[in-house]
Parts: C-alpha cells; sequence; structure tokens
C-alpha cells in the first residue's frame, strides 16, 4: 500500500444534484433528511440503546440479549447472550401471513422458470437441513457451497443456518484449485454442488471440479449433487450423495437451533491485494439485524416488491441482498443463472419486463457494458415497472450513473450507489432514496449509526475536499469478527492503521455537503510529480468520452515524475483505436481534470483483467504497465487469456 502523508488529490467536480422524487418520498419509509438527521443523532447519542432497539425490531429472539455491545478493540460481540435463528427469521416468521407469497423467482439461463413461495421455501430448508443432520453435520461444522444461481444455492445457505453450520460459499465461476484452497482453509466437512450450471449457453461444469478436488480436501466426508444441466447424474464414489436421494423421505420440520448471537453464521473468501485469499466471518445476530435493515432502508422495500439484485450468491451481495435480507423482510427476491447478454444482449431488460421487476441492483461494470452495447436493447422493451436502482462494487463514474438513471430508470427512479465491503456485511454509505438528495457518484452518506471517517494516517481529519483514508471509527453490529484461522491477520488488516479504528482500505473525499466520493483502494492511488491522485477519478474522465467503453489507469515507476499514468482503454464497438485517438483521449483528461492527470501511455485493450465479480485487476495491471512478469496471484482472474493479450501489444 502507497503511503499516504501527503493529501491526496481529488480532481473530480461534479455539480448535479437530483433530490429524491416527491412521489417517491411520500411514500418512503424513511421521507427526508429531518427523517435522517433524527435517526442519525439518535445513534449517535447513545448507540447502544440505538442498535438494540433496531435488533428487537429486525428479529426475532428466542432469548433476550442483554448486553447490546462489548467492545474490546478491535473486537467486537453484539446483542450477547440473545439466542436466534436466522432460517427461522427469513422463513417461519413469515409463515402465517406470507406462506403463499413468493420468496423465490427463478430464471435459468435456458429460460426453464421456478417459484417458491415461503411455504414451499419452509419445507425444502428443512428437508435438507435433516439431510445435513442425517451426514453428520452439527453445529459448528463447515459445510462448503459450491452452485450455480439456482433456488438450491439458497436453500442450502438457510439450511446452514437452521442447523447452527456455518457456510463458506465458492463463487460457481472459481476452478477446482480456488475451490481447493478455500474448504481446507475451512476445513469443511461437507460439500454441496451441483451437476453444472449454465453459463453463456454452456456447461459450467462444476461436479467435475469437485471430484478434481476432492482428493486434496481431506476434510470434506461427503459431497450432496443437484441435478441441474444433465438428464441423470451419474455419481461413482463413496462420497457422492444426490441430493433428491438425500431429502427424500426427510421430514418437513427441523427444529430450528437457537443459537447465540455470535454464533457463526458464514465464512466468504475475500482476495487481498497479496497472499492468499482471507477467510472474513461473519456471525449471526449482528449480521442479521444491519441486514435486515439496510434492505428495507436502502431499498425502501415495499410488500409487493420484485426485488432484483444481480449479484451472485458466491459474493457478499448475493448474502446480504439476494438472501438474508430480503427474506428476512418477506420481499420476493428474483435469482437468475445465466449471463447478462445470453442469448441476446436484451436479456436483462426482457427479464424486468415479463416479472415486472421493481428494484434493480447491479454494478457499474454491468452497468458500463450495457452502456456499450447501446440504448436500443434497454429501448426495446417495458421497463416501467423499475421504481429504483442501486449501483454497488466500484466507484460508479458519473457518466454511467446518468445513464443507468435516464436510460434505465427513464428519469423516474431514485439511483443508491451504496459502498460497503464484504468484511462490513452490509451497505455503510448510500442514500436512502426518499430522503437524500442523490449526486452522479457519490455514495452520499453514512447511515444512521455508522461513523464513517476520512483521516490521515496520524488519524487527523482531513478537510472537506481533500482525499484522505476512510475509515469506520465505531464498531457495528454487521462488521467482520475476524479472518478465519488468522486472528493475527484481522488485526494487522484491519486495525493496525489506527488502533480501534477499522480501515476500510478505500481513500475518499467529502464535500461541501459532507457527501462522501470514493476514490478506489487506497493502493490504487498513485503519486504523480507529488501528487497523489485516485486512479478512479482518470477513469471515469475517460469513460466519459464518447468512443470509450472502459478504462483502468495504473501507476509505472517514472524517472522523471515518480510515477507515471498509464490507461488501459477498451473502446465503445465500431471504434477503432488509432495514434489519433490516443492523442485526443490524453487531451480530454486534461481538459476534463487538468494536466497533472494526463495519461503519459495510453493503451488500447479488447478487454481488461478482471475477477469473476467484475473488478478490474489493476494490481495485474501495473505489472503489465511496469513490463514485469506478473508474480501476483491470478486465481481470481475470470479469464488468463486477457492478461496474455495485453502482454503481447507490448511487444
Ligand atoms: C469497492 C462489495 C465505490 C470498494 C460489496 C470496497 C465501492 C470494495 C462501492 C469492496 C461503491 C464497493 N463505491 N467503491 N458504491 N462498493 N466498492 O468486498 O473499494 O467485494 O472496498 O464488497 O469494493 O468489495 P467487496
Amino acid at each position: 500500500m502507497a503511503e499516504t502523508q501527503q493529501e491526496i488529490v481529488s480532481v473530480l467536480t461534479e455539480a448535479r444534484v437530483f433530490p429524491p422524487p416527491q412521489a417517491f418520498s411520500q411514500r418512503a419509509h424513511l421521507k427526508s433528511m429531518a427523517d435522517y438527521q433524527r435517526l442519525w443523532d439518535e445513534a449517535a447519542r447513545d448507540p447502544e440503546k440505538y442498535w438494540g432497539d433496531r435488533a428487537r425490531e429486525e428479529l426475532y429472539w428466542k432469548e433476550p440479549f442483554r448486553t447490546v455491545l462489548d467492545w474490546k478493540p478491535p473486537h467486537a460481540k453484539w446483542f450477547v447472550e440473545g439466542r436466534t435463528n436466522l432460517a427461522y427469521n427469513c422463513l417461519d416468521r413469515h409463515l402465517a401471513t406470507r406462506r403463499d407469497k413468493p420468496a423465490i423467482l427463478f430464471e435459468g439461463e435456458p429460460m426453464d422458470r421456478r417459484k417458491l413461495t415461503y411455504g414451499e421455501l419452509a419445507v425444502e430448508v428443512n428437508r435438507l437441513a435433516n439431510g445435513l443432520k442425517s451426514l453428520g453435520v452439527e453445529k459448528g461444522d463447515r459445510v462448503g457451497i459450491y452452485l450455480p444461481m439456482v433456488p438450491e444455492a439458497a436453500v442450502a445457505m438457510l439450511a446452514c443456518a437452521r442447523i447452527g453450520a456455518v457456510h463458506s460459499v465458492v463463487f460457481g465461476g472459481f476452478s477446482a484449485e480456488a475451490l481447493q484452497e478455500r474448504m481446507n482453509d475451512a476445513g469443511a466437512k461437507v460439500v454441496l454442488t451441483a451437476d453444472g450450471g449454465w453459463r453463456k449457453g454452456a456447461v459450467v461444469p462444476l461436479l467435475k471440479n469437485v471430484e478434481a478436488a476432492l482428493p486434496n480436501m481431506p476434510s470434506v466426508e461427503k459431497v450432496v449433487v443437484a441435478r441441474r444441466t444433465g438428464d441423470a447424474l451419474s455419481l461413482s464414489g463413496p462420497k457422492l450423495v444426490a441430493w433428491d436421494v438425500l431429502v427424500k423421505g426427510q421430514s418437513d420440520v427441523c427444529e430450528p437451533e437457537w443459537v447465540e448471537s455470535e454464533h457463526p453464521l458464514f465464512i466468504l473468501y475475500t482476495s487481498g491485494s497479496t497472499g492468499k485469499p482471507k477467510g472474513v466471518l461473519h456471525t449471526t445476530g449482528g449480521y442479521a439485524v444491519n441486514a435486515s435493515l439496510t434492505t428495507r432502508w436502502v431499498f425502501d422495500l415495499r410488500e409487493d416488491d420484485v426485488y432484483w439484485c444481480t449479484a451472485d450468491v458466491g459474493w457478499v451481495t448475493g448474502h446480504s441482498y439476494v438472501v438474508y435480507g430480503p427474506l428476512m423482510n418477506g420481499a420476493t427476491t428474483l435469482i437468475y443463472e445465466g449471463a447478462p447478454t445470453h442469448p441476446a444482449a436484451d436479456r436483462f431488460w426482457d427479464i424486468i419486463e415479463r416479472y415486472k421487476a421493481t428494484i434493480l441492483y447491479t454494478a457499474p461494470t454491468a452497468i458500463r457494458a450495457f452502456m456499450r452495447l447501446g440504448d436500443e436493447h434497454p429501448r426495446k422493451h417495458d421497463l416501467s415497472s423499475l421504481r429504483l436502482l442501486g449501483s454497488v462494487g466500484e466507484p460508479i463514474n458519473p457518466e454511467a450513473w446518468m445513464w443507468y438513471r435516464d436510460v434505465i430508470g427513464q428519469g423516474r427512479c431514485p439511483v443508491v450507489d451504496t459502498w460497503w465491503q464484504t468484511e462490513t456485511g452490509s451497505i455503510m454509505i448510500s442514500p436512502l432514496p426518499g430522503a437524500t438528495p442523490t449526486k452522479p457518484g457519490s455514495a452520499t452518506l453514512p447511515l444512521p449509526g455508522i461513523h464513517a471517517e476520512i483521516l490521515d494516517r496520524q488519524g487527523n481529519p482531513v478537510p472537506k475536499g481533500q482525499g484522505g483514508l476512510l475509515f469506520v471509527t465505531r464498531p457495528w453490529p454487521s462488521m467482520l469478527r475476524t479472518v478465519y484461522g488468522d486472528p493475527e491477520r484481522y488485526v494487522r488488516t484491519y486495525f493496525s492503521e489506527l488502533p480501534g479504528k477499522y480501515f476500510t482500505g478505500d481513500g475518499a473525499r467529502t464535500d461541501t455537503d459532507g457527501y462522501f466520493w470514493l476514490m478506489g483502494r487506497v493502493d490504487d492511488v498513485v503519486n504523480v510529480a507529488g501528487h497523489r491522485l485516485g486512479t478512479a477519478e482518470v477513469e471515469s474522465a475517460l469513460v466519459a468520452h464518447t468512443r470509450v467503453s472502459e478504462a483502468a489507469v495504473v501507476g509505472r515507476p517514472d524517472d522523471l515524475k515518480g510515477t507515471a499514468l498509464v490507461a488501459f482503454v477498451t473502446l465503445k464497438q465500431g471504434h477503432a483505436p488509432s495514434a489519433e485517438l490516443k492523442k485526443e483521449l490524453a487531451q480530454h483528461v486534461a481538459k476534463e481534470i487538468g494536466a497533472i492527470a494526463r495519461p503519459d501511455e495510453i493503451r488500447f485493450a479488447e478487454a481488461l483483467p478482471k475477477t469473476r465479480s467484475g473488478k478490474i485487476m489493476r494490481r495485474l495491471l501495473r505489472d503489465v504497465a511496469a513490463g514485469k512478469q506478473s508474480s501476483q496471484d491470478t486465481t481470481t482472474l475470470e479469464d488468463l487469456n486477457v492478461l496474455a493479450a495485453l502482454r503481447q501489444n507490448d511487444e
């Protein structure tokens, strides 16, 4: 990580403000900035009362908690002595009033459809929970989940929660090696998988990957296999069990395991800038309170919403905002298995039209990809059911924000740019759509009870307008509790920058209204001729150019300037790279931001190296830019060919 003694120069200026539409505010859970301010003050004045009240409202507690917070920095325990069960809160609690309401609407990539009501989902979960018990899975045991985006993924998570087992979902797009590394770190006893999943018309061979990893996963005693892509399962070996066979004849009733609030709920692996993936551990009560509350507030959930978060359950967004948050609120959550552009560029818009989806929550990388494909695809469809749009995963550039608002939201829908992390468990900085005026590219304000501050390395507040390090200075219920199996790394990564304060690893600034503008990871901050620049801002300027689709900017060591800026650029369809265009783009950045941000080198690329969740892997680009062979971990890279192609361009 780069040292940031000096200020980080912020170069993005964005003056547009969009107040919430009046009709939206009138019906919203939180209707005005006065509502926000009241809650904010309440939480700041007496955090324990505030969180205690929220916890009692959001969850059913079998045993009430006595202590709201036990904080021995950097270790927090929330809602101590309370007992609850998350599957109970997602299912049983709704059965009296929502038994026949769809909990999950599912569409497979090949257009197959399923609907699971709350009543039906509860039955599936209880049978699998009993099935897992019959395999010897007990409270505290780790269970791996390696499934496509099908309802079984949610069923599997909830079945684990029901019996107090700790799930660790591994994204279905990961390789056998990535699965193996994670399962071994977690010491998983059982892995739940499928024969395959559909992606871009082809089968992702999940079972084959599990079988390849199995000899090297000594802790795994059983593998439960759901049928998804084949006509019949052919299972060989004593460890493999068919899902159907396991649940057949199991009782529909499985008493929930009433776990203590701090009982681990899941481990989710996330890549750090160095070393092996970190097993981020979340526990039950605190996680659930924040996931439930933020889903209702940020998405302004209503009883009749058809809510669609496009994330895969392999990421934290899929945990909090596909499964747990919506189901705790008794909402209808839409799950789509496949690629956004299969069989055609309008698949997402087609889904929204057919299901009359009311809320769409997706990632900037997807939004920019859709922009690149052209407006004609969304324009072919009736998107009038949409009433709210959300974004998560990386800074959204104002250009993409505006396109999202105008073309997808047709100017009618508030856009919530939500900042959070695997480690935070739930949304931390975000507009409340009925209350907060939004600005394109800003995640706006921290939610009530969340103390986000921008500090320098000494812990001093950084003046408004100036970039610094983003910290969360007080504990919050859904914070990670540790790095699984490596408590040292927890302290080192998150609490050694400033003792007792959670370091996010992100750079940010606030504007004169106190709005937060995320500037990317701090290790993506570069020092050019003594000025620190958030590379995200240069990228934002580049993608504002009409011919540019995506851009990634990294630093390369430079004798003269310390660091030179290298921009990797992909162009929109129909535009060809040329020396002239390079010049034009460099000038464009200089004009948009200033000469200090003018890229020293622009490289055109067919594609940028990305993780499977769509984040550009800038650390790999840094090596390419510097002409170095990469010593970095590439296990999370979606397509190794992209890297090879970039290196070839080099020659
Ligand atoms: C980035 C995803 C700017 C940020 C929920 C963070 C964002 C990392 C935003 C966490 C946003 C996420 N604006 N940056 N709205 N949301 N990020 O763990 O750098 O996959 O630290 O969690 O994504 O990524 P993670």
